[in-house]
């Protein structure tokens, strides 16, 4: 596996692998890798010819009392994990490198960007969709691999992609992974080590409460007394504050208050321990 800095040198190292014929997948991550990115970079691997996965912590999307300076960082473990899985090409640029001096351009997403996390962490999604866009422009990957964990996130990267009609990659071959959980239904998450022993047992509500109120919901009970409950049972297993707990159709995000056609998803945001976590989860819609 390659390591690469340098944009110059990332430029040639892609043109050789892409010929001849060849294809490429990113997997676009901040490191801090788990067995969930490594399922990015095996489904990557099963849609292309080769593989670069990218480590940025992007101080872009992160609010001014969020974790950036506590956000882990370990490119050397990162990096022996990322070579054992068979990747091509590490791209690991510097702070500098993806945002050089005089740098003042950023992409806003309207709509899915709004709400949810959107309203939680404002210029979160502008962070995330710019930096993306980068990441597109100087990789220029056949096929890019991003987990579903992050749901609104990958609604608004594809957004984006159809929006300033990017080819590289085109937006249908923007793939969203499902979920890895830990044995207990936790969502494997890079955050996921801030927790506590006893925060970390309590977590495992979260995706329990969230299958309850699916199950709910789909057996017809009221939308709202449901979300309710399930805020209640979080604040009474240990989380501190929930965020959000919404029911919503699964393309446009737009909130249900009743199932409506088609799929919808269920979007938790919840904080224990001074931890966000967030989730989601697939609710059939209850009209034909
Ligand atoms: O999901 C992440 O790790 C980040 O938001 C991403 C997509 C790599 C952009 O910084």
């Amino acid at each position: 596996m390659q390591t690469i800095t340098r944009l110059e040198m990332l430029r040639i190292s892609v043109a050789l692998l892409r010929q001849p014929g060849k294809t490429l997948a990113l997997v676009p991550t901040m490191g801090a890798l788990h067995d969930g990115h490594l399922t990015l970079v095996r489904e990557a691997q099963s849609r292309a010819d080769h593989v670069c996965v990218s480590i940025f912590v992007n101080p872009a999307q992160f609010g001014p009392n969020e974790d950036l300076d506590a956000y882990p960082r370990q490119l050397e473990a990162d990096s022996a994990l990322l070579s054992a899985a068979g990747v091509d090409l590490l791209w690991a640029p510097p702070v500098e490198v993806m945002y050089p001096a005089g740098f003042a351009t950023s992409i806003s997403v309207a709509g899915v960007a709004e709400n949810y996390c959107g309203a939680d962490r404002p210029g979160h999604f502008d962070g995330v969709a710019t930096v993306v866009c980068k990441l597109f422009n100087q990789v220029r990957p056949d096929v890019a691999c991003f987990g579903e964990k992050d749901w609104q996130q990958l609604a608004v990267i594809r957004r984006m992609a159809r929006d300033l009609d990017l080819t590289f990659p085109e937006p249908d071959r923007i793939a969203g992974i499902a979920t890895v959980r830990e044995p207990d239904g936790l969502a494997m998450s890079s955050r996921n080590r801030y927790l506590s022993p006893q925060d970390r047992a309590a977590a495992a509500t979260l995706p329990r409460a969230m299958q309850e109120a699916i199950a709910r919901i789909e057996a017809g009970q009221e939308v709202p007394a449901t979300l309710a409950a399930l805020e209640d049972e979080l604040l009474g297993a240990g989380f501190t504050s929930v965020d959000y707990a919404e029911l919503a159709d699964a393309g446009s995000l737009q909130r249900w208050d009743e199932p409506g056609r088609g799929a919808g998803r269920l979007l938790v945001a919840a904080r224990i321990g001074g931890t966000r976590l967030i989730d989601n989860m697939a609710v059939r819609g209850n009209k034909a």
